[in-house]
């Protein structure tokens, strides 16, 4: 790392106002935080901004179908969204609105540069018109089939089957969205910016912003095409600005959608005096600034965006990051399915963690789209942040804290194994930086392994057992304790819910990227507190549940089976985990059964089992079992049973318990 922090500007996609957040937005606000929270841990001066995208006809229509004024419409959905960001921890310095004073200045400041330099010029052209509606339709308000392919229902302006993109007046048998009448075709005065006067500059841009391989083919085939000027206004009633010199001309939403960037910096910059908005927009400043978008817009932004700040003599971003589109169980997100998924939905029924982290396991620099399995996304938090992470903090903590009084050791007991945990700092940083998150949750996590086996190793709960081997079960849990909290640093960025708990669990005032390479020691923490619990199938099956719109056929609603058979979906049910027994004890006035205390990585269970006759309680104890972990508890005459341990046989003595391999640990997942 350079010894000058740098100075960054970092944008998310500017959510629109019409709708509420779903699982694929948080794709875009989660990825961009990661990024963001990583740069400010390293020390760097990183501003990280959004807005709500309040303009254009769609939230227009919308709020008066609501007969309520545009203003209130967005600012009502701004401020849901903007909660249902931070319910996922998304936190951005700043979150404003297009439909704001700065950026209404800004956008006619850089119209103005746009058109004193010649790159804009008005033109006659035609455009489709609702007679009922007395107004011009939008590309989108027309549908209507392909010119090319003949697929029928396609929008004005592209093809959703072969990808053509043309105008409404290509479409064969166009209608009107709106009123569904045919529209006829007006004549109406546009503006339009000059950016087949940019290829040039836009190439060289393309250059220097180092984009992804997969933006710079697009760029190719769009150049190759030829770049068409861009038609940058809109006829009244419109929500948005007016173009200056004009009475019923309005800028088009996506002409001030990213300036609105810049508006929300702005904003932040005049509560700010250690933010210069110049240092940033004005060209020749060692200031980096980064947009995060989806796939679906990287034309706006690798485009016009650059040409316009170019032409009206502000500077351009370094680099624009595009990502791919979320898919849920290998397909498109569906009501019917219930796969399309409302944040809040997701944050009602899970730790919001979880999701981080599952998106962080996924995500990588490209546009590939990112797929969300329900069985590995359970599978993959269950195993990784609970089984693996926390339990690393739970296996030693307890020790620490009971037997030391939440004393450390003042000295690790073995510091090339701790080196190894501060020597992957930098390689995990460079993960982050490039966006490559998957390869930095794969480092953290094979360290994770190592962790545990070395605690596996020490086994610090038999030590525990022998008075003169005190001093090392602090010393072995110190250094595990060290090993998680290194971890935990790494991790800060992804799961910043769980960093904070650690960091006030290891009672610290604060975490930095460089905490993560020197370790503490001889010094008191606090109590452990569980950090996560196991996502379980239900949970998710819940969100589903509340994400199905009716209109689930009956054809396609599953057929209720009257026979005894289970079907293979009824059998995944059965959450079968490696549990290791810590404790096997009588139960009076029992003859058969057992009480098990049973460790399951993260938790504790305590489980009565009849195999009494079979085990003494010496043989189960330590012994690696397979226990169902999510069967309903049961109260029993001697207590609640929390869940079951297999075995087989004939009974009696005859019972033979079904042991889990000798590499298991506790928690993991059996298929
Ligand atoms: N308002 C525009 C962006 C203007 S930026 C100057 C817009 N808004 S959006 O609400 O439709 O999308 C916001 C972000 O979420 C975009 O980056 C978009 O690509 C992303 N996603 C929307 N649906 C998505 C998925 N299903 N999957 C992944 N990202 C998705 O576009
Ligand atoms: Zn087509």
């Amino acid at each position: 790392m350079g010894s000058e922090p740098r100075k960054i500007m970092v944008s998310s996609a500017l959510p629109y106002a019409n709708g509420y957040m779903h699982m694929g937005h948080l794709v875009e606000y989660i990825q961009s935080d990661i990024w963001a929270r990583f740069q400010k841990l390293r020390g760097h001066q990183c501003t990280f901004v959004c807005a709500a995208d309040t303009h254009g006809t769609p939230i227009m229509i919308k709020a008066r179908q609501e007969n309520i004024s545009p203003e209130e419409l967005v600012t009502r959905i701004a401020a849901e969204q903007h909660e249902d960001l931070k319910a996922f921890d998304v936190a951005f310095d700043n979150f404003h609105t297009t439909h704001s004073e700065e950026n209404e200045m800004l956008t006619c400041r850089m119209f103005e540069a746009l058109r004193d330099a010649d790159y804009i010029y008005t033109k006659t052209i035609e455009q489709a018109f609702d007679e009922q509606e007395k107004m011009f339709l939008p590309d989108r308000f027309v549908k209507g089939t392909c010119p090319r392919c003949k697929t029928e229902e396609q929008y004005g302006d592209a093809c959703e089957n072969c990808g053509a993109t043309y105008t409404p007046n290509d479409l064969i048998e166009p209608v009107s969205v709106l009123s569904g009448s045919k529209p006829v075709w007006k004549d109406s005065e546009h503006y339009f910016f000059r950016l087949s006067a940019f290829e040039q500059r836009l190439r060289d841009w393309m250059q220097t912003a180092k984009l992804h391989q997969n933006i710079t083919s697009k760029l190719e085939e769009w150049f190759e095409a030829g770049l068409q000027d861009w038609d940058i206004s809109r006829d009244a009633p419109y929500f948005g600005f007016k173009i200056p010199g004009t009475e019923d001309k309005y800028f088009y939403v996506w002409l001030d959608a990213p300036v609105g960037y810049l508006a929300s910096f702005l904003h932040y910059c005049n509560q700010h005096d250690d933010l210069n908005f110049d240092d940033y927009w004005m060209p020749g400043h060692d200031t980096e600034v980064y947009h995060f978008i989806g796939k679906d817009i990287v034309y706006f932004h690798t485009l016009f965006w650059p040409a316009v700040l170019e032409g009206s003599g502000f500077r351009t971003p370094n680099s624009v990051f595009a990502h791919g589109f979320l898919t849920i169980n290998g397909k498109k997100m569906s009501k019917s399915r219930g796969t399309f998924i409302k944040a809040r939905t997701v944050s009602d029924n899970l730790d919001p963690s979880c999701l981080r982290y599952y998106y962080a396991a996924k995500l990588g620099p490209g546009m590939d789209d990112i797929d969300l399995n329900f069985d590995d996304f359970i599978a993959r938090v269950n195993s990784d942040l609970v089984g693996k992470l926390v339990n690393i903090a739970s296996r030693c903590a307890g020790f620490i804290a009971k037997r030391f009084d939440g004393q450390l050791a003042d000295e690790l007991c073995d510091p090339q194994l701790f080196a190894q945990f501060s020597d992957a700092s930098e390689e995990i940083a460079t993960h982050f930086e490039r966006r490559e998150y998957s390869k930095a949750i794969r480092a953290v996590m094979t360290l994770a392994d190592t962790a545990n086996r070395y605690i596996d190793d020490k086994k610090p709960w038999v030590m525990a057992k022998n008075e003169d081997q005190a001093d090392e079960v602090q010393a072995v849990c110190t250094q595990g304790l060290n090993m998680f909290r290194s971890l935990m640093v790494y991790l800060t960025p992804v799961v910043p819910a769980l960093a904070e708990k650690s960091r006030q669990f290891f009672d610290e005032d604060e975490w930095a990227w460089a905490t993560a390479t020197t370790p503490l020691l001889g010094r008191k923490i606090n109590k452990f507190k569980p950090l996560l619990t196991r996502v379980e199938p239900a949970q998710v099956e819940k969100m589903v549940e509340q994400s199905k719109e009716p209109e689930v056929t009956t054809a396609e609603k599953p057929q209720e089976s009257d026979s005894d058979e289970i079907t293979i979906d009824d059998f995944a049910k059965v959450d079968l985990r490696v549990a290791r027994i810590e404790k096997a004890e009588p139960v009076e006035g029992a003859d058969k059964l057992l009480q098990l205390t049973l460790n399951l990585g993260d938790q504790s269970r305590v489980v009565f089992a009849g195999i009494k006759a079979a085990y003494t309680p010496e043989q189960l104890e330590g012994r690696l079992v397979v226990a169902v972990a999510n069967l309903k508890p049961r109260k029993m005459r001697f207590g609640t049973s929390q869940g079951m341990v297999l075995a087989a046989g004939p009974g009696g003595e005859d019972i033979f318990l079904l042991s889990a391999d000798s590499g298991a640990e506790p928690g993991m997942r059996i298929k």
